[in-house]
């Protein structure tokens, strides 16, 4: 089977070696999680191995995502030269639309062989909508247009909380592929950052929950390791 490795050490492993190809990823997490940093690796991995990325910043602007991301990761230096050849593009849409965004991804996929997406975040497009049937209605169309796209996305879903045993399932998580849900657990005090794949269509994959950080070189996740 064809698969997308995330390049996010630890992680490709829980994932038998990736993401299958082509299917449509929610990263689900809190204010903070990490959302936004594990969505510019995934990108910034795929770029140096070859594969175009496309980032959708529906919320901050792409200045933004690209400052954060050179301060949250120092240590990737050559993300201005992969941004330079276009292999890593950041792009804030005029309009709040899942229409606007299929519409550039797909000019982007013909335009530019981009292979990689990640859309931060559907919860702006959400919020967009008075009512709730719309905005599954409009989700299962942007879906169905996603399928016929020569293309692996990822996008992110916020959370109202970053407690797990607050966290609730939205429609998203029940039309994606997969869902990979960030975490920030509160022990003794101190926040511990873990993750857990809740489902990922088309592969088997690791089920536990665990640690990972965001160090300057990127996330690594702790295969095997437990949380407390
Ligand atoms: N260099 C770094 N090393 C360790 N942690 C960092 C570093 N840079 C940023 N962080 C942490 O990452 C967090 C932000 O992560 P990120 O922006 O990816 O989260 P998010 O889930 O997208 O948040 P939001 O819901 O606000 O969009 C910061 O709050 C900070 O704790
Ligand atoms: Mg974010």
């Amino acid at each position: 089977m064809e698969r997308v490795a995330t390049g996010i050490e630890g992680l490709d492993k829980m994932l038998n070696g990736g993401i299958p190809a082509r299917k449509h990823v929610a990263l689900y997490g809190g204010p903070g999680a990490g959302k936004t940093s594990f969505g510019c690796e995934f990108l910034y991995r795929g770029a140096k191995a070859g594969q175009n990325g496309l980032y959708i910043t529906l919320e901050e602007t792409d200045e933004d995502i690209i400052t954060n991301m050179k301060s949250t990761y120092p240590l990737l230096t050559d993300l201005d030269d992969l941004i330079k050849q276009k292999k890593f593009e950041v792009v804030k849409p005029d309009k709040l639309q899942l229409e606007e965004v299929a519409n550039l991804l797909e000019d982007r996929i013909t335009s530019n062989d981009v292979k990689r997406a990640v859309i931060d975040s559907a919860t702006m497009i959400r919020l967009s909508f008075d009512k709730e049937i719309e905005y599954r209605q409009t989700l299962f169309e942007f879906l169905s247009l996603l399928r016929n796209l020569d293309c692996t996305t990822i996008t992110t879903l916020e959370a109202a909380t970053s407690r797990k045993e607050e966290m609730r399932f939205d429609i998203e998580h029940f039309v994606m592929d997969g869902i990979i849900s960030l975490y920030n657990l509160d022990r003794e005090g101190t926040r511990i950052r873990a993750l857990e794949i809740l489902k990922m269509r088309g592969t088997d994959h690791a089920r536990d929950l665990v640690p990972f950080k965001v160090t300057p070189s990127g996330i690594k996740v702790y295969v095997g390791e437990k949380v407390f």
